[in-house]
């Protein structure tokens, strides 16, 4: 085997950019690490470079071009060419990781994608690799930093949810198109990648329900100041009996005491729970050119290191859609009597029941505050439409889930 290793670098952008120099500066390093030194053997652009001259040249190839096309062809024909590949793209693991694998097995090639999710923490490695022989029961994921940083704003400023955007943009914490990282999609994506892993489950981007922040409003975040309550974007991969899993992403209440409530910012955070371990917490920046670079170059490391992890697949588990949650609701309602026990009613009717009601206000203000006992989603739902029809309400009604495990 020559010492050196030619690494192919598609695309020169914020991250290829980053991780072309940090290469460079690192070079020796790896080298003492691995064993070999990596040497850049091209770098692709929209207007420059040739992927096929460069597929020629390398023994390793870095895709951060981002987006599907043209990056699944490149990195399906690198793969099954015996290249080994590096990626940070979520979308093209989250909607293309079994036949990437397949192209993998194929060519004999390893895949490796650490800064596809939560940046420069080392999800991936510790699920895969540190984790390999536990059974996971749960991940919860802060997995998006753009709207952890507008809810963190939101609470500590009472700003609302568009004053909050327009300030994570203007300080590069959100992009000039924010649709896919406050509608949650951005998460979903990162979450079927870490429920594949942890579970070796076939789950797909379509098996993800996913819910934004945009509708959340400043009062119920002091609401939620009031009871000690933070408010999170949250990813769930969750075992759900004997036979199934749960992956979804929603707004989430947490009550203090949980190792995600703390987390604030811009930062990411990933919790993984099983019987041998209780739960470890991992958190750090989720984004950033360097950050990601990094992950990268860790990555690169591994591959040129020898290994070759890729994930396997158990058929058993199914996705299940329905799961049990509590939840938050918020009603403005007329302030006369029989309405708390009409609302009382349809809850009952749909065996939901109420753990907490507090009212605000009186007249034109008044707002009824009511947290549920853990409840099966889709009878919640079936109560909220109900409710959501009855006259006497002054606005559609509001709801978030809550997590009530706490930690000590
Ligand atoms: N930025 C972050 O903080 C971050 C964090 C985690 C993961 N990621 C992931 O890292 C990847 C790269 O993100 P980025 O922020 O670096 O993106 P970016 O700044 O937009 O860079 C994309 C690069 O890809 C090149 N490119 C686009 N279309 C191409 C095509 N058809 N053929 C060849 N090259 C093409 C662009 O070429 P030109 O230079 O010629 O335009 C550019 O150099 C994405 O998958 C992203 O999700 C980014």
């Amino acid at each position: 085997m020559s010492d050196v290793v030619n690494v192919g670098i598609l695309g020169k952008g914020t991250v290829g950019g980053a991780f072309r120099r940090l290469l460079n500066e690192r070079a020796e390093m790896v080298e003492e690490v691995s064993g070999r030194r990596p040497r850049v053997s091209g770098v692709l652009g929209r207007k420059r470079g040739d992927f096929d001259r460069i597929l020629a040249r390398s023994e390793l190839v870095v895709e951060l071009i981002g987006g599907t096309d043209p990056a699944l062809d490149y990195v399906t024909r690198a793969l099954e060419a015996g290249r080994h590949v590096v990626t940070a793209n979520k979308q093209l693991l989250a909607q293309h990781g079994p036949e990437l694998v397949r192209a993998a097995r194929k060519g004999g090639a390893q895949l490796r994608f650490e800064a596809a999710v939560a940046g420069a923490i080392p999800v991936i490695r510790v699920v895969q690799e540190s984790l390999g022989a536990i059974p996971i029961e749960k991940v919860f994921g802060i997995v998006n930093g753009t709207t952890n940083y507008i809810l963190t704003e939101m609470a500590r400023s009472g700003l609302s949810y568009d004053d909050a955007l327009a300030q994570a943009q203007a300080l590069g914490y959100a992009e000039a198109d924010p649709t896919e990282d406050v509608n949650g999609a951005d998460a979903a994506a990162k979450m079927t990648i870490i429920a594949r892993l942890a579970f070796g489950a076939p789950v797909k981007l379509d098996d993800v329900p996913f819910e934004g922040i945009e509708q959340v409003k400043p009062d119920d975040l002091a609401y939620a100041k009031e009871l000690g309550l933070s408010l999170k974007l949250l990813g769930v991969a969750e075992r759900v009996g004997e036979d199934a899993i749960s992956v979804r992403v929603f707004p989430c209440f947490l009550y203090p005491g949980h190792p995600l409530s703390p987390i604030e910012g811009a930062f990411n955070a990933v919790m993984v729970e099983a019987p041998t371990i209780t739960e470890i917490t991992m958190s750090g920046p989720g984004a950033g050119g360097s950050e990601t670079a990094s992950a990268v170059l860790g990555d690169v490391v591994s591959v040129i290191s020898g290994g070759s992890p890729l994930f396997e697949e158990n058929a058993r588990l199914r996705v299940a859609r329905d799961v049990e949650m509590a939840f938050y609701l918020h009603l403005e309602v007329e302030d006369r009597p029989g309405v708390l026990a009409q609302i009382a009613e349809i809850l009952g009717d749909n065996e939901v029941s109420v753990r907490s009601v507090v009212q605000r206000g009186t007249g034109d203000e008044a707002v009824l505050i009511m947290v549920m006992h853990p409840v099966v989603e889709s009878r919640f739902e079936a109560a909220l439409k109900k409710i959501a029809k009855l006259k006497f309400l002054r606005s559609p009604p509001r709801s978030i889930r809550v997590i009530e495990e706490e930690f000590n």
